[in-house]
């Protein structure tokens, strides 16, 4: 059996990056960062039980970030942790309607959607392994704004240009690809039939779909700045 590899989840503590950490624990090592030190623990206590997890503290808000991310990325490789691949999950998915804008608001919702996985990636590339990907998790919206959430839908398509830029900034060795994935994990409210006929094929997604997509990516050594979709049609509806 092969030996298991280090993985980095950002945002992998809560919801759609937790499933994803649990359905990777399988294969991978696992360190996951959340913008809180404590909660969560019942369910990361869990996922050790099946792989190593090591959890770290990454806070988009912190003005420490890009020192914090660069010294624990650090201590990793320290203690003899090389890592072979990286999702960046952590984002917000604010309603922020046209007339709602001002300067704090639309600060708050880049600095999570986009500026975090502007230094996340900058900070993680020199710290992956020769044959790694960098893997982003965009939003169907990439294709066609959320018209309610339109500061949260540009944040999404300023990552496509990451994809795109950084797949050449660091070919060969470190492959980039990015997910825009529909309605996986709704929130609570969401009105569930209603997003189900808003796709082809009249599902959610489940965390399965994403993690088969992730695995994918990893798995393909000739895939690179490639923006994949995983919507089950919404974006031709
Ligand atoms: N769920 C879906 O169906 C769906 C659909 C389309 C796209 N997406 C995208 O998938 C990603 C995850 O979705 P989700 O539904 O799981 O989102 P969520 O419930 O809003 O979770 C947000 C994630 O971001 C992290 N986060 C929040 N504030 C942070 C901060 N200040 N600093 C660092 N990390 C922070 C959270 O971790 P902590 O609270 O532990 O810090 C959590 O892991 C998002 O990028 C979202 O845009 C999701």
């Amino acid at each position: 059996m092969n030996e298991k590899t280090w993985w980095i989840i950002v945002g992998g503590v809560r919801r759609l990056g937790l499933a994803l950490a649990q359905s990777l624990s399988e294969n991978h090592k696992l360190v996951l960062t959340s913008s809180q030190a404590l909660g969560g623990d019942e369910a990361i206590s869990k996922l050790s039980i099946y792989t190593n997890v090591i959890r770290l503290c990454w806070d988009a808000n912190d003005p420490q970030l890009l020192s914090k991310m660069m010294t624990d990325l650090e201590a990793l490789r320290g203690d003899g942790i090389y890592l072979s691949g990286a999702i960046i999950v952590a984002g917000t998915f604010p309603s922020t309607p046209l007339g709602s804008w001002d300067v704090n608001a639309l600060q708050q919702i880049w600095q999570i959607n986009l500026t975090f996985p502007f230094l996340a990636a900058q900070s993680l590339a020199p710290h992956l392994t020769d044959g790694s990907c960098i893997q982003f998790i965009l939003d169907t919206c990439v294709h066609r704004p959320w018209l309610n959430r339109l500061p949260y839908s540009s944040a999404k398509s300023g990552l496509t240009s990451l994809v795109y830029g950084l797949a050449q900034s660091l070919a060969p060795n470190i492959r980039v690809v990015g997910h825009a994935i529909g309605a996986i994990l709704p929130d609570e409210n969401s009105d569930v039939d209603f997003l189900q006929n808003q796709t082809l094929l009249k599902r959610l997604g489940c965390p399965e779909d994403l993690s088969r997509a992730i695995n994918y990516a990893a798995s393909s050594p000739y895939l690179t700045g490639e923006i994949l979709t995983l919507d089950g049609g919404r974006r031709w509806i």
